[in-house]
Parts: C-alpha cells; sequence; structure tokens
C-alpha cells in the first residue's frame, strides 16, 4: 500500500513539474507573432546606452570594441567608465581621447595609444557618430 502511494507521489510530482514547465514556456514564448530576429548575445542590448537618440554611436560604441576597456550605463569594462563624459569633455578633447592623440596621448599607456590609433582610421561620420554619442552621455553611473 505504501508503496503504492510512494509511486502516486512520484508521478503526481511529475506531473506538476512537467504541467508547471509547459505553464512557463507557454508565458515566455508568445505563439504569435514570430519571435523578433535574435538580437547577437555578446552585444549589449538597448539599454547599453545612455539616454540619447544617436544610434550609429551606440553600435560603433560596441562595434569598435570601446567596451573591452570602458563601462557606459553599467555594460562594458568597468575599470574605466564613461558615464557622465559628456559633461566633463568637450567634443575636442572627447575626440583626442577616443583616437589618443593630443594631450590624451601624454597620459596613456604606450598599449593604449597603439590601440585607440586604430581609431583614427574611423571615417569622419563614424568618429563624430561617437563623439556626438559620448557627448549625450552626461548622467552618473547607474
Ligand atoms: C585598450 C583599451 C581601450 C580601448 C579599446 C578604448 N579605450 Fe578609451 N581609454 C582607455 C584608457 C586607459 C583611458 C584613460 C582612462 C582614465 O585615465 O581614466 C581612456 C580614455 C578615454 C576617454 C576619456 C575618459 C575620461 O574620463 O576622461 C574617452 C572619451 C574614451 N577613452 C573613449 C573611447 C572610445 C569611444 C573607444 C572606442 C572607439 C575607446 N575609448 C577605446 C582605454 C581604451
Amino acid at each position: 500500500m505504501r508503496e503504492r502511494i510512494a509511486i502516486l507521489v512520484c508521478w503526481l510530482t511529475l506531473g506538476l513539474v512537467v504541467g508547471l514547465s509547459w505553464l512557463f514556456a507557454l508565458r515566455h514564448n508568445p505563439v504569435a507573432p514570430p519571435p523578433a530576429p535574435s538580437v547577437s548575445v555578446a552585444a549589449p542590448g538597448p539599454e547599453a546606452r545612455p539616454p540619447g537618440t544617436n544610434e550609429a554611436g551606440a553600435r560603433l560604441f560596441r562595434e569598435q570594441g570601446c567596451t573591452s576597456c570602458h563601462a557606459l550605463g553599467g555594460n562594458g569594462n568597468p575599470r574605466y567608465p564613461l558615464d557622465g563624459v559628456g559633461a566633463r569633455l568637450k567634443p575636442d578633447e572627447l575626440r583626442a581621447w577616443i583616437t589618443g592623440t593630443g594631450p590624451a596621448a601624454g597620459t596613456l599607456s604606450a598599449m593604449v595609444v597603439r590601440r585607440k590609433a586604430r581609431y583614427l582610421e574611423l571615417s569622419d561620420a563614424d568618429l563624430a557618430a561617437l563623439v556626438a554619442w559620448l557627448g549625450e552621455a552626461r548622467a552618473p553611473a547607474p
């Protein structure tokens, strides 16, 4: 008798688990409309950017690997946060820091200057987008 009850409890538990999984899957996978094209896992989502409208700048910031050294809005390498940088630096200064040129070069290590030198090859439009985007980063770290 006890064995039968134990088996019954086993099956009930199994049913409960399957049922809950099913409910969970149903809630998290809406049947319609079809799921949006999946976003690359490595790229931080739209919440990575500070309030602002400059999509190109936000995209470049991710694509150009700035996040391997810098964080903005809590995304990226927290070692060198750029939160609020737009309130501190003028566009010219931002450009110099991005490319590791001018007065900025003096404080950066040779390795970082070499790495940032590749950003000199960005088009003027791309650099301007990055500068504009960082210029909008005025909020303090989250
Ligand atoms: C190899 C690491 C590295 C990469 C990649 C890198 N940076 Fe930097 N960057 C630094 C370091 C180090 C500093 C100096 C930070 C400090 O002293 O607080 C700096 C400084 C800056 C500053 C000035 C920060 C301040 O608080 O005054 C800006 C703006 C900046 N970088 C933007 C960028 C952007 C935009 C990119 C991508 C296009 C980028 N960086 C890529 C290492 C990097």
